[in-house]
């Protein structure tokens, strides 16, 4: 009967061709090819009304039967061609794990950290402690007990984000020197790094977040020699043995007396350049004898005691050690920046 025979060959073929089978893709369209809609074995059960009635249902079952007895085979299959491929694909993906690979790039801590750590090192050397304190201050210890009351003139040179009357965003590491004097009793000797805010425009010697290291040393005895002495050691330990420091008049509501102290250009040795424009000094930090009235707002008799402070500005020191002419360059992120000092 031709229909039985067309489907003995149908089989045979898709029996052969199972065996043959190399991938899960050539299986499918072996599938589609004889068991799809379109497929041969359909085919042949629509071609079952050519039969004779008492003959379709005989046909029908055969044709049913091939179809299960070629979806075992098909089943058996897969599995087979899927180990297969697997089998390829771990031999192709094989890694050398001794193959040498480029290196990934390697960054540096940003020059701020640099410069911090440095003088960490330097004033920790010097028997200081350091503190962290709030970057989020009130006004009592920002101004207030620094001797800036409100409505004074000094406000306006660290005019600041206010969060509300009370609460500002500290315009200088200076109120740690308060914060530190009311909790613990001389003798004081303290560096505090962080940063601070002001209302400042962006350009490239200002923004409105940068960093500073408080320092404050409070004992008996404690003169301006000590305090130029520690400068002087601060400077040679940032710059090398000979930069000296020059301290000028200057006025602080919280020190009395007040100086800023420049350091010897490191860049020209005090000949005089372009970074210094010609006077052979850059201005690095504002330092003083602890005012005695804050002495006293804080709690320490000033007949006994005196003390020093300084706060120094970060910023400026690390593009001074490392050339850096804008200081935007610092914030934007730009991982060229950290890469050249690798
Ligand atoms: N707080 C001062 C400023 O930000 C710096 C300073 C600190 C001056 C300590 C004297 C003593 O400008």
């Amino acid at each position: 009967m031709a229909v039985t025979d067309t489907l003995r060959e149908i089989l045979a073929k898709a029996e052969a061709e199972l065996t043959q089978l190399d991938s899960t893709a050539a299986l499918e369209t072996l599938r589609v090819q004889v068991l799809g809609k379109k497929g041969e074995l359909t085919a042949l059960l629509k071609s079952l009304g050519q039969l004779a009635p008492e003959e379709r249902p005989i046909v029908g079952a055969q044709i049913n039967d091939a179809r299960a007895q070629l979806q075992t085979l098909m089943d058996a299959a897969l599995l087979r061609v899927q180990a297969m491929e697997r089998e390829t694909a771990l031999r192709s993906e094989t890694i050398d794990v001794t193959e040498p690979r480029p290196l990934p790039g390697i960054g540096s801590a940003h020059p701020i950290t640099l410069v911090m750590n440095d003088l960490i090192e330097c004033f920790t050397g010097m028997g200081f402690e350091v503190l962290q304190g709030p970057e989020v201050e009130l006004d009592h210890y920002n101004f207030e007990l620094m001797n800036i009351p409100k409505n004074h003139p000094a406000r306006d040179a660290q005019d600041t984000f206010y969060m509300d009357d009370n609460v500002v965003l500290r315009t200088h590491t200076s109120p740690m020197q308060a914060r530190v004097m009311l909790s613990r009793k001389p003798p004081i000797r303290i560096v505090c790094p962080g940063r601070v805010y002001r209302a400042d425009e962006v350009d490239a010697t200002h923004s409105p977040v940068f960093h500073q290291m408080e320092g404050l040393v409070v004992d008996e005895h404690v003169t301006m020699s000590d305090l130029r002495g520690t400068l002087d050691a601060f400077a040679k330990h940032m710059y090398g043995p000979d930069i000296s420091t020059r301290f000028r008049p200057s006025f602080f509501p919280f020190t009395e007396p007040s100086a800023e102290v420049d350091l010897t250009c490191s860049a020209c040795h005090g000949k005089g350049c372009r970074i210094c424009k010609d006077t052979g000094w850059i201005e690095v930090l504002g330092s003083g004898m602890v005012n005695p009235k804050v002495l006293e707002m804080c709690g320490i008799d000033s007949t006994r005691y005196s003390g020093f402070a300084f706060g120094i500005g970060l910023e400026r020191l690390a593009m001074r050690r490392y050339g850096i002419h804008d200081m935007r360059l610092l914030y934007e992120g730009d991982a060229r920046l950290l890469q050249q000092l690798r």
